[in-house]
Protein backbone atom coordinates (compact mmCIF):
# COMPACT_ATOMS: atom_id res chain seq x y z
CA UNK A 1 0.00 0.00 0.00
CA UNK A 2 1.08 3.34 -1.08
CA UNK A 3 2.73 5.70 2.11
CA UNK A 4 -0.11 8.36 3.02
CA UNK A 5 0.96 11.78 2.70
CA UNK A 6 -0.56 15.27 3.92
CA UNK A 7 -3.03 16.71 1.12
CA UNK A 8 -1.97 20.16 1.53
CA UNK A 9 0.76 22.87 3.12
CA UNK A 10 -1.78 24.43 4.98
CA UNK A 11 -2.64 20.22 6.10
CA UNK A 12 0.55 19.68 7.14
CA UNK A 13 1.25 23.69 9.06
CA UNK A 14 -1.44 23.15 11.08
CA UNK A 15 -0.88 19.62 11.87
CA UNK A 16 2.56 20.16 13.52
CA UNK A 17 1.76 23.30 14.82
CA UNK A 18 -1.33 21.73 16.67
CA UNK A 19 1.59 19.25 17.96
CA UNK A 20 4.12 21.80 19.05
CA UNK A 21 0.90 23.87 20.84
CA UNK A 22 -0.19 21.70 23.81
CA UNK A 23 -0.13 21.96 27.78
CA UNK A 24 3.32 23.18 27.54
CA UNK A 25 2.00 26.35 25.48
CA UNK A 26 -0.90 26.88 27.52
CA UNK A 27 0.09 26.53 31.68
CA UNK A 28 3.68 25.55 31.56
CA UNK A 29 5.02 28.63 29.63
CA UNK A 30 3.20 31.47 31.58
CA UNK A 31 4.13 30.17 34.84
CA UNK A 32 7.67 29.35 34.03
CA UNK A 33 8.01 33.19 32.48
CA UNK A 34 5.96 34.63 35.43
CA UNK A 35 8.50 32.88 37.81
CA UNK A 36 11.35 33.73 35.90
CA UNK A 37 11.75 37.06 35.65
CA UNK A 38 8.71 38.05 33.45
CA UNK A 39 9.63 39.36 30.00
CA UNK A 40 13.92 38.98 30.80
CA UNK A 41 12.68 35.34 30.56
CA UNK A 42 10.56 35.64 27.10
CA UNK A 43 13.44 37.17 25.53
CA UNK A 44 16.03 34.68 26.77
CA UNK A 45 13.51 32.08 25.70
CA UNK A 46 12.98 34.20 22.23
CA UNK A 47 16.81 33.80 21.63
CA UNK A 48 16.57 30.08 22.08
CA UNK A 49 14.00 29.28 20.03
CA UNK A 50 14.99 31.14 17.26
CA UNK A 51 18.89 30.03 17.06
CA UNK A 52 18.36 25.91 18.25
CA UNK A 53 14.79 25.15 18.53
CA UNK A 54 14.05 26.27 15.06
CA UNK A 55 17.22 24.32 13.97
CA UNK A 56 16.69 21.57 15.54
CA UNK A 57 12.93 21.58 14.12
CA UNK A 58 14.04 22.09 10.45
CA UNK A 59 16.56 19.09 11.20
CA UNK A 60 13.70 16.55 12.05
CA UNK A 61 11.69 17.83 8.95
CA UNK A 62 14.87 17.18 6.61
CA UNK A 63 15.44 13.80 8.04
CA UNK A 64 11.86 13.10 7.88
CA UNK A 65 11.21 14.10 4.11
CA UNK A 66 14.56 12.53 2.81
CA UNK A 67 13.90 9.01 3.98
CA UNK A 68 9.97 9.58 4.17
CA UNK A 69 9.77 6.78 7.08
CA UNK A 70 9.20 6.71 10.46
CA UNK A 71 12.32 7.36 13.81
CA UNK A 72 13.39 4.32 13.44
CA UNK A 73 13.02 3.15 9.61
CA UNK A 74 15.10 7.01 8.69
CA UNK A 75 18.20 6.31 10.37
CA UNK A 76 18.08 2.63 9.83
CA UNK A 77 18.01 3.63 6.15
CA UNK A 78 20.19 7.38 6.13
CA UNK A 79 23.16 5.68 7.95
CA UNK A 80 22.07 2.35 10.11
CA UNK A 81 24.62 1.43 13.37
CA UNK A 82 23.94 3.03 15.99
CA UNK A 83 21.74 6.11 15.31
CA UNK A 84 19.05 4.36 15.45
CA UNK A 85 18.78 4.19 18.52
CA UNK A 86 17.84 8.17 18.75
CA UNK A 87 14.69 6.70 16.99
CA UNK A 88 13.98 4.09 18.94
CA UNK A 89 14.42 6.49 22.14
CA UNK A 90 12.21 8.52 20.06
CA UNK A 91 9.26 5.74 19.83
CA UNK A 92 9.69 4.75 23.28
CA UNK A 93 9.31 8.47 24.66
CA UNK A 94 6.43 9.09 22.30
CA UNK A 95 5.03 5.58 24.18
CA UNK A 96 5.87 7.05 27.68
CA UNK A 97 4.90 10.67 27.51
CA UNK A 98 1.50 10.20 26.28
CA UNK A 99 0.55 7.41 28.83
CA UNK A 100 0.99 10.58 30.78
CA UNK A 101 0.29 13.45 29.00
CA UNK A 102 -3.50 11.70 28.29
CA UNK A 103 -3.91 11.64 31.89
CA UNK A 104 -3.92 15.46 32.08
CA UNK A 105 -5.82 15.63 28.65
CA UNK A 106 -8.56 13.58 30.95
CA UNK A 107 -8.23 16.58 33.57
CA UNK A 108 -9.16 19.27 31.09
CA UNK A 109 -11.97 16.86 29.89
CA UNK A 110 -13.57 16.89 33.56
CA UNK A 111 -12.81 20.65 34.02
CA UNK A 112 -14.93 21.72 31.09
CA UNK A 113 -17.65 19.47 32.43
CA UNK A 114 -17.07 20.34 35.75
CA UNK A 115 -17.62 24.44 34.92
CA UNK A 116 -21.21 23.62 34.79
CA UNK A 117 -21.70 21.73 38.11
CA UNK A 118 -21.20 23.11 40.65
CA UNK A 119 -16.87 23.44 40.59
CA UNK A 120 -17.16 27.24 39.41
CA UNK A 121 -19.02 29.03 42.37
CA UNK A 122 -17.92 30.83 45.33
CA UNK A 123 -18.52 28.77 47.94
CA UNK A 124 -16.75 25.81 46.47
CA UNK A 125 -13.09 25.44 47.91
CA UNK A 126 -11.12 24.92 44.34
CA UNK A 127 -8.51 23.16 46.31
CA UNK A 128 -10.07 20.68 47.80
CA UNK A 129 -12.49 20.40 44.60
CA UNK A 130 -9.17 19.55 42.73
CA UNK A 131 -7.55 17.45 45.41
CA UNK A 132 -11.07 15.10 45.40
CA UNK A 133 -11.14 14.80 42.06
CA UNK A 134 -7.41 13.37 41.83
CA UNK A 135 -8.21 11.27 44.76
CA UNK A 136 -10.83 9.94 42.90
CA UNK A 137 -9.61 6.67 40.92
CA UNK A 138 -12.36 5.55 38.86
CA UNK A 139 -12.89 8.95 37.66
CA UNK A 140 -9.55 9.81 36.97
CA UNK A 141 -8.91 6.86 34.71
CA UNK A 142 -12.52 7.07 33.22
CA UNK A 143 -11.37 10.56 32.05
CA UNK A 144 -8.05 9.32 30.41
CA UNK A 145 -9.21 6.82 28.41
CA UNK A 146 -11.83 9.25 27.37
CA UNK A 147 -8.87 11.24 26.25
CA UNK A 148 -7.07 8.06 24.71
CA UNK A 149 -10.25 6.85 22.79
CA UNK A 150 -10.47 10.07 21.26
CA UNK A 151 -6.56 10.64 20.65
CA UNK A 152 -6.66 6.47 18.92
CA UNK A 153 -10.09 7.53 16.71
CA UNK A 154 -7.98 10.27 15.26
CA UNK A 155 -5.04 8.41 14.52
CA UNK A 156 -7.02 5.29 13.45
CA UNK A 157 -8.62 7.43 10.43
CA UNK A 158 -5.21 8.36 9.12
CA UNK A 159 -2.47 10.72 8.15
CA UNK A 160 -5.25 13.05 5.64
CA UNK A 161 -8.81 12.07 7.14
CA UNK A 162 -7.26 11.94 11.11
CA UNK A 163 -5.01 14.18 11.69
CA UNK A 164 -4.85 16.70 8.95
CA UNK A 165 -8.90 16.95 8.93
CA UNK A 166 -8.98 17.58 12.92
CA UNK A 167 -6.36 19.91 13.27
CA UNK A 168 -7.66 22.18 10.14
CA UNK A 169 -10.77 22.41 12.16
CA UNK A 170 -9.18 22.17 16.05
CA UNK A 171 -6.11 24.72 15.24
CA UNK A 172 -8.43 27.85 14.17
CA UNK A 173 -10.69 26.74 16.84
CA UNK A 174 -7.63 27.22 19.21
CA UNK A 175 -6.73 30.37 17.98
CA UNK A 176 -10.15 31.77 18.71
CA UNK A 177 -10.78 30.75 21.62
CA UNK A 178 -7.89 32.42 23.06
CA UNK A 179 -8.29 35.28 21.14
CA UNK A 180 -12.04 35.34 23.22
CA UNK A 181 -10.19 34.94 26.34
CA UNK A 182 -7.47 37.41 25.80
CA UNK A 183 -10.23 40.38 24.58
CA UNK A 184 -12.10 38.95 28.23
CA UNK A 185 -8.94 39.11 30.31
CA UNK A 186 -7.22 42.40 29.21
CA UNK A 187 -10.79 44.26 29.63
CA UNK A 188 -11.23 42.99 33.05
CA UNK A 189 -10.76 46.01 35.91
CA UNK A 190 -7.41 45.60 37.35
CA UNK A 191 -5.53 43.64 34.21
CA UNK A 192 -2.95 45.82 34.12
CA UNK A 193 -1.69 44.91 36.93
CA UNK A 194 -1.12 40.80 35.43
CA UNK A 195 0.21 42.56 32.81
CA UNK A 196 2.59 44.22 34.19
CA UNK A 197 4.06 41.26 36.56
CA UNK A 198 4.17 39.46 33.32
CA UNK A 199 5.78 41.62 30.87
CA UNK A 200 8.05 43.56 33.10
CA UNK A 201 11.62 42.67 32.99
CA UNK A 202 13.39 41.40 35.96
CA UNK A 203 16.77 40.05 34.76
CA UNK A 204 17.93 39.63 38.41
CA UNK A 205 15.63 36.61 38.49
CA UNK A 206 17.70 35.46 35.72
CA UNK A 207 20.57 32.60 36.60
CA UNK A 208 21.87 29.33 34.98
CA UNK A 209 18.64 27.41 35.91
CA UNK A 210 16.55 30.11 34.27
CA UNK A 211 17.93 29.10 31.45
CA UNK A 212 17.90 25.85 31.52
CA UNK A 213 14.44 26.22 32.11
CA UNK A 214 14.03 28.26 29.21
CA UNK A 215 15.58 25.37 26.96
CA UNK A 216 14.00 22.25 28.48
CA UNK A 217 10.85 24.44 27.93
CA UNK A 218 12.02 25.26 24.07
CA UNK A 219 12.10 21.60 23.40
CA UNK A 220 8.93 20.75 25.41
CA UNK A 221 7.14 23.34 23.20
CA UNK A 222 8.00 22.56 20.05
CA UNK A 223 7.69 18.86 20.09
CA UNK A 224 11.41 17.91 19.58
CA UNK A 225 13.56 15.39 20.02
CA UNK A 226 11.99 12.14 19.80
CA UNK A 227 11.10 12.27 15.83
CA UNK A 228 7.41 13.98 16.02
CA UNK A 229 8.72 16.37 13.41
CA UNK A 230 10.51 13.75 11.39
CA UNK A 231 7.23 11.71 11.92
CA UNK A 232 5.25 14.53 10.36
CA UNK A 233 8.36 15.49 7.75
CA UNK A 234 8.04 11.92 6.53
CA UNK A 235 4.37 12.24 5.00
CA UNK A 236 5.41 15.42 3.13
CA UNK A 237 4.77 14.84 -0.49
CA UNK A 238 6.89 17.64 -2.64
CA UNK A 239 10.62 18.39 -2.46
CA UNK A 240 9.25 21.51 -3.73
CA UNK A 241 7.89 22.78 -0.38
CA UNK A 242 10.08 24.82 1.70
CA UNK A 243 11.34 23.61 4.57
CA UNK A 244 12.78 26.25 6.23
CA UNK A 245 9.97 28.48 5.80
CA UNK A 246 7.66 25.61 7.55
CA UNK A 247 10.22 25.54 10.63
CA UNK A 248 9.99 29.25 10.90
CA UNK A 249 6.26 29.44 10.75
CA UNK A 250 5.66 26.48 12.97
CA UNK A 251 8.23 28.25 15.57
CA UNK A 252 6.50 30.87 15.29
CA UNK A 253 3.05 29.68 15.67
CA UNK A 254 3.81 28.28 18.75
CA UNK A 255 5.66 31.13 20.46
CA UNK A 256 3.15 33.41 19.87
CA UNK A 257 0.78 31.16 21.39
CA UNK A 258 2.59 30.27 24.55
CA UNK A 259 3.01 34.40 24.71
CA UNK A 260 -0.62 35.06 24.25
CA UNK A 261 -1.44 32.32 26.89
CA UNK A 262 0.03 34.65 29.25
CA UNK A 263 -2.28 37.25 28.50
CA UNK A 264 -5.31 35.42 29.54
CA UNK A 265 -4.12 33.80 32.70
CA UNK A 266 -1.97 37.18 34.26
CA UNK A 267 -4.24 39.71 34.19
CA UNK A 268 -6.95 37.13 35.06
CA UNK A 269 -5.33 36.01 38.15
CA UNK A 270 -4.14 39.73 39.12
CA UNK A 271 -7.75 41.15 38.63
CA UNK A 272 -9.06 38.94 41.31
CA UNK A 273 -6.25 39.28 43.41
CA UNK A 274 -5.21 35.58 43.28
CA UNK A 275 -1.11 35.63 43.67
CA UNK A 276 0.39 32.98 40.40
CA UNK A 277 1.11 29.80 41.94
CA UNK A 278 3.15 26.76 40.77
CA UNK A 279 2.44 24.04 39.24
CA UNK A 280 -0.64 22.31 37.85
CA UNK A 281 -2.01 24.37 40.57
CA UNK A 282 -2.16 27.46 38.87
CA UNK A 283 -4.65 26.05 35.47
CA UNK A 284 -6.46 23.37 38.23
CA UNK A 285 -7.08 25.35 41.36
CA UNK A 286 -5.81 28.85 41.06
CA UNK A 287 -8.17 29.65 37.95
CA UNK A 288 -11.35 28.40 39.34
CA UNK A 289 -11.33 30.63 41.96
CA UNK A 290 -10.48 33.54 39.56
CA UNK A 291 -13.44 32.31 37.25
CA UNK A 292 -16.00 31.72 40.40
CA UNK A 293 -15.67 35.64 40.74
CA UNK A 294 -16.40 36.67 37.17
CA UNK A 295 -19.52 37.42 35.95
CA UNK A 296 -20.43 34.35 33.70
CA UNK A 297 -17.58 32.34 34.98
CA UNK A 298 -18.73 28.86 34.31
CA UNK A 299 -18.30 29.72 30.28
CA UNK A 300 -15.10 31.50 30.75
CA UNK A 301 -14.22 28.47 32.66
CA UNK A 302 -15.76 25.87 29.76
CA UNK A 303 -14.02 28.19 27.01
CA UNK A 304 -10.48 27.84 28.64
CA UNK A 305 -10.42 24.47 29.39
CA UNK A 306 -11.69 23.18 26.05
CA UNK A 307 -8.86 25.25 24.77
CA UNK A 308 -6.87 23.36 27.17
CA UNK A 309 -8.24 20.12 25.84
CA UNK A 310 -7.68 21.32 22.41
CA UNK A 311 -4.45 21.56 22.42
CA UNK A 312 -3.83 18.60 24.36
CA UNK A 313 -5.39 16.55 21.89
CA UNK A 314 -3.63 17.68 18.55
CA UNK A 315 -0.35 17.21 20.50
CA UNK A 316 -1.47 13.13 21.69
CA UNK A 317 -2.42 13.01 18.58
CA UNK A 318 1.61 13.33 17.34
CA UNK A 319 2.35 11.17 20.02
CA UNK A 320 1.01 8.33 19.10
CA UNK A 321 1.09 8.92 15.21
CA UNK A 322 5.26 8.85 16.29
CA UNK A 323 4.69 5.20 17.83
CA UNK A 324 2.01 4.08 14.67
CA UNK A 325 4.14 4.62 12.02
CA UNK A 326 6.72 2.85 13.26
CA UNK A 327 4.47 -0.16 13.77
CA UNK A 328 2.96 0.89 10.29
CA UNK A 329 6.33 0.89 8.52
CA UNK A 330 8.51 -1.25 10.08
CA UNK A 331 6.29 -4.22 10.95
CA UNK A 332 3.90 -3.83 8.41
CA UNK A 333 1.00 -3.27 11.00
CA UNK A 334 -2.06 -1.78 9.58
CA UNK A 335 -2.89 1.88 10.46
CA UNK A 336 -5.71 0.19 12.65
CA UNK A 337 -4.48 -2.25 14.25
CA UNK A 338 -1.64 -0.05 15.20
CA UNK A 339 -3.60 2.73 16.84
CA UNK A 340 -5.75 -0.02 18.51
CA UNK A 341 -3.52 -1.74 19.91
CA UNK A 342 -0.74 0.61 20.75
CA UNK A 343 -3.30 3.22 22.14
CA UNK A 344 -4.38 0.54 24.00
CA UNK A 345 -1.78 -0.22 25.19
CA UNK A 346 -0.68 3.54 26.01
CA UNK A 347 -4.12 4.00 27.91
CA UNK A 348 -2.96 0.81 30.47
CA UNK A 349 0.82 2.18 31.17
CA UNK A 350 -1.86 5.50 31.90
CA UNK A 351 -3.86 4.15 34.44
CA UNK A 352 -0.63 4.13 37.35
CA UNK A 353 0.14 7.14 36.48
CA UNK A 354 -3.43 8.51 36.92
CA UNK A 355 -4.18 6.85 40.34
CA UNK A 356 -0.55 7.99 41.50
CA UNK A 357 -1.73 11.76 42.06
CA UNK A 358 -4.05 11.10 45.31
CA UNK A 359 -5.88 7.52 44.91
CA UNK A 360 -3.08 5.42 45.65
CA UNK A 361 0.69 5.33 46.45
CA UNK A 362 2.47 4.45 43.37
CA UNK A 363 6.31 5.31 43.43
CA UNK A 364 9.04 4.76 41.63
CA UNK A 365 12.31 6.45 43.48
CA UNK A 366 10.79 8.95 45.71
CA UNK A 367 8.27 10.76 42.82
CA UNK A 368 4.91 9.27 41.81
CA UNK A 369 4.54 7.58 38.48
CA UNK A 370 3.70 10.24 36.84
CA UNK A 371 6.33 12.51 37.80
CA UNK A 372 8.64 9.44 37.04
CA UNK A 373 7.76 9.34 33.84
CA UNK A 374 7.40 12.95 33.20
CA UNK A 375 11.20 13.35 34.39
CA UNK A 376 12.88 10.04 32.76
CA UNK A 377 11.58 11.87 29.48
CA UNK A 378 11.98 15.57 29.63
CA UNK A 379 15.32 15.17 31.30
CA UNK A 380 17.35 11.99 29.56
CA UNK A 381 15.04 10.85 26.35
CA UNK A 382 14.37 13.95 24.75
CA UNK A 383 17.47 15.67 25.59
CA UNK A 384 19.30 12.73 24.51
CA UNK A 385 17.98 12.39 21.23
CA UNK A 386 17.46 16.17 20.33
CA UNK A 387 21.52 15.53 20.91
CA UNK A 388 21.70 12.68 18.59
CA UNK A 389 19.54 14.61 15.85
CA UNK A 390 21.34 17.85 15.81
CA UNK A 391 24.21 15.70 15.98
CA UNK A 392 23.65 13.54 13.01
CA UNK A 393 22.40 16.00 10.49
CA UNK A 394 25.60 18.60 11.10
CA UNK A 395 28.18 15.55 11.00
CA UNK A 396 26.83 12.67 9.16
CA UNK A 397 24.48 14.34 6.82
CA UNK A 398 25.06 17.58 6.16
CA UNK A 399 25.25 17.36 2.73
CA UNK A 400 22.02 15.63 2.13
CA UNK A 401 20.72 17.92 4.43
CA UNK A 402 21.77 21.34 2.31
CA UNK A 403 20.18 19.46 -0.78
CA UNK A 404 17.05 18.66 0.83
CA UNK A 405 16.33 22.37 2.18
CA UNK A 406 17.27 24.12 -0.78
CA UNK A 407 13.73 24.02 -2.66
CA UNK A 408 13.78 27.90 -3.15
CA UNK A 409 17.61 28.49 -3.68
CA UNK A 410 19.98 27.91 -1.30
CA UNK A 411 19.02 29.58 1.91
CA UNK A 412 21.22 32.29 3.60
CA UNK A 413 21.98 30.80 6.84
CA UNK A 414 22.21 27.36 5.59
CA UNK A 415 26.14 27.09 6.84
CA UNK A 416 24.89 28.81 10.03
CA UNK A 417 22.15 25.73 10.39
CA UNK A 418 24.48 22.92 9.70
CA UNK A 419 26.77 24.70 12.67
CA UNK A 420 24.23 25.35 15.50
CA UNK A 421 23.69 21.35 14.10
CA UNK A 422 27.59 20.34 15.06
CA UNK A 423 28.28 22.37 17.36
CA UNK A 424 25.89 24.73 19.15
CA UNK A 425 22.60 22.64 19.54
CA UNK A 426 25.00 19.51 21.19
CA UNK A 427 26.48 21.31 23.46
CA UNK A 428 23.76 23.60 24.71
CA UNK A 429 21.56 20.11 24.91
CA UNK A 430 24.35 18.63 26.60
CA UNK A 431 24.24 20.94 29.19
CA UNK A 432 20.27 20.56 29.55
CA UNK A 433 21.45 17.33 30.42
CA UNK A 434 23.47 17.34 33.49
CA UNK A 435 21.43 20.43 34.67
CA UNK A 436 18.14 18.18 34.34
CA UNK A 437 20.13 15.47 35.94
CA UNK A 438 20.84 17.86 38.76
CA UNK A 439 24.74 17.54 38.20
CA UNK A 440 25.50 21.19 38.71
N1 LIG B 1 4.66 20.17 22.37
C1 LIG B 1 3.58 19.68 23.16
C2 LIG B 1 3.26 20.69 24.27
O1 LIG B 1 3.75 21.77 24.27
C3 LIG B 1 3.84 18.31 23.73
C4 LIG B 1 4.40 17.34 22.74
C5 LIG B 1 3.76 16.80 21.67
C6 LIG B 1 5.74 16.89 22.68
N2 LIG B 1 4.64 16.02 20.96
C7 LIG B 1 5.85 16.07 21.55
C8 LIG B 1 6.83 17.14 23.47
C9 LIG B 1 7.08 15.51 21.22
C10 LIG B 1 8.05 16.57 23.14
C11 LIG B 1 8.18 15.77 22.02
O2 LIG B 1 2.48 20.41 25.15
Amino acid sequence: MERETWGSKLGFWLAAAGSAIGLGNIWRFPYLAGSNGGAAFVFIYLLIVLTIGISVMLAEFTIGRHTNLNAVGAFQKLKGGPWQIAGWMGVVAGFVILSFYSVIGGWTIKYILSSFTGMISTSTDSTSYFLSFIANGPQTVLYHAIFMAITIFVVYRGVGKGIENTCKILMPALFLLLAILIIRAVTLPGALAGINFYLNPDFSKVTGATILAALGQAFFSLSLGMGCMITYGSYIKSKKESLPRAAATITLLDTAAAFLAGFVIFPTVFAFGATPSAGPGLTFITLPKVFALMPGGQIWSALFFLLLAVAALTSAISLLEVVVAYMIDNAKWSRQNAALIIGGAILLLGIPSALSQGAMTINIAGKSFLDFLDFISNNILLPLGGLLIALFVGWVIPEIAKKETTAHGTFGFQSVWIWICRVVAPVAIFVIFLGGLGLF
